[in-house]
């Protein structure tokens, strides 16, 4: 892409080639300084620029001190040139030095890693971040061996995922529910703070640094559960295959529904990754955290009702408003999601315009959210 974008005259020529860069904040781009575009591995030195689309602002990291500077800069201007906006090409030449010959690929990889996980993923909106990767030292030989572990560990999945005994279970998914459980989440230990963010990024929203680091903080508030099912490589091994909350009233339900000393309790914060899905491991889940919401310790026995808020089905039933994956550049999902609670015995009682979302175009409007509840009753 960023080749494309450095060789070509116009880059509004390449809209269609490329990916829409609507909402996106920023953007990293291997630079390479090949010139002819008839030569397939042409070219001698790479390099990365990260343009964060945001700023306005194009940060270049060369492993040799200005060595594709001219590409870089050139891609900076054609690139604010595709987006309408004035770029600032910023060469950070401070960025850690290769010593051997042929080391620039794996600093690229490097210094792509430390920017994203260390620096943007752990930003909140508000929070200025320094971009400098100076003082940093990269291992060329340790990194490579690492890109290669990693790169085994992909292959080694792929493997995993055509023969596995899951495969059947994914062809067959209707027939062959997988097991679930739901684990406490505990955001005090790293690797498990790390991956709810890294599920959280995958799910789009709710992502940021400063959310999760509220979430930890008020465990009293907000209860969530990994929802994990058991590893097929290893039976004594579980995956965690999403996560689901169980939060206090949102003050969403009906009013007059409650008697004496009953409350409501609400579902939030719900995801399945990918290449867990359609498994019934939702569904499981979902009754799991219904069985937790009327007893002790997670959940008090008082609870009559479960609220949620779900995306309205007439975004996938309406001729008139099904226009809104397009207008918001999404795709259509395959199914209604207040269809699903439906499905598991929630109902509708309102449809309230409650979540904002922003159109292609840079409009702002409000979608139209259903706000169901289950009676509990009878759950124990
Ligand atoms: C919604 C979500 C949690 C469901 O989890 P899941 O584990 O994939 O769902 P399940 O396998 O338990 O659901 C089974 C039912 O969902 C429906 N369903 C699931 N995937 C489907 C698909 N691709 N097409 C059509 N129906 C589908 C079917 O009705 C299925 O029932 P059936 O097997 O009896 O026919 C998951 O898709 C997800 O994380 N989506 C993105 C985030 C989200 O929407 N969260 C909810 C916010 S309120």
């Amino acid at each position: 892409m960023s080749f494309m974008i450095l060789q070509t005259p116009n880059p509004h020529t390449l809209k269609d080639a490329l990916p829409n860069f609507t909402g996106v904040s920023h953007v990293f781009l291997p630079i390479n300084d090949c010139r002819n575009v008839t030569q397939a591995e042409g070219g001698t030195h790479w390099s990365l620029l990260l343009i964060s689309i945001v700023d306005r602002v194009a940060f270049h990291y060369d492993s040799l001190y200005q060595g594709n500077v001219w590409e870089a800069h050139t891609v900076t201007q054609k690139f604010g040139y595709l987006l309408n906006m004035q770029i600032r090409f910023m060469p950070l030449n401070d960025s850690p030095q290769q010593d051997g010959g042929s080391d620039c690929g794996v600093f690229v990889c490097v210094n792509m890693r430390q920017l994203l996980e260390k620096r943007l993923l752990r930003a909140s909106a508000h929070e200025k971040v320094s971009m400098s990767l100076g003082g940093q030292r990269v291992d060329a030989s340790h990194s490579r061996k690492e890109m290669a572990k990693i790169i085994e560990g992909f292959r080694k999945e792929g493997e995993r995922r055509r023969s596995s005994p899951l495969r059947p279970f994914i062809m067959a998914k209707k027939q062959c529910p997988l097991q679930c459980h739901l684990e406490p989440i505990d955001l005090n230990e790293e690797t498990q703070f790390s991956e709810l963010q890294r599920q959280r990024t995958i799910c789009g929203w709710n992502y940021e640094q400063q959310t999760l680091q509220s979430w930890k903080e008020n465990t009293n508030f907000k209860k969530l559960f990994w929802i994990t099912t058991p590893d097929p490589d290893n039976e004594t091994k579980s995956i965690r295959a999403g996560h689901i909350s169980l939060d206090p009233s949102s003050g969403i339900l009906e009013p007059g529904l409650l008697q004496g000393d009953e409350i409501d309790l609400s579902l939030s914060t719900f995801f399945i990754l990918p290449e867990h899905r359609a498994l019934k491991l939702g569904k499981k889940a979902v009754q799991f955290l219904e069985n937790l919401a009327v007893t002790e310790p997670y959940g008090d026995p008082r609870c009559r009702y479960i609220t949620l808020c779900a995306l309205s089905k007439r975004y996938i039933y309406d001729e008139r408003w099904r226009g809104l994956w397009s207008k918001v550049g999404m795709a259509q999902p395959p199914f209604s999601i207040q269809e699903w609670y439906e499905n598991l015995g929630y109902t509708t009682w309102k449809e309230v315009p409650l979540t904002e979302a922003t159109s292609l175009d840079g409009e702002t409007f409000q979608v139209w959210e259903a706000l169901m509840r289950k009676d509990l009753r009878g759950i124990s």
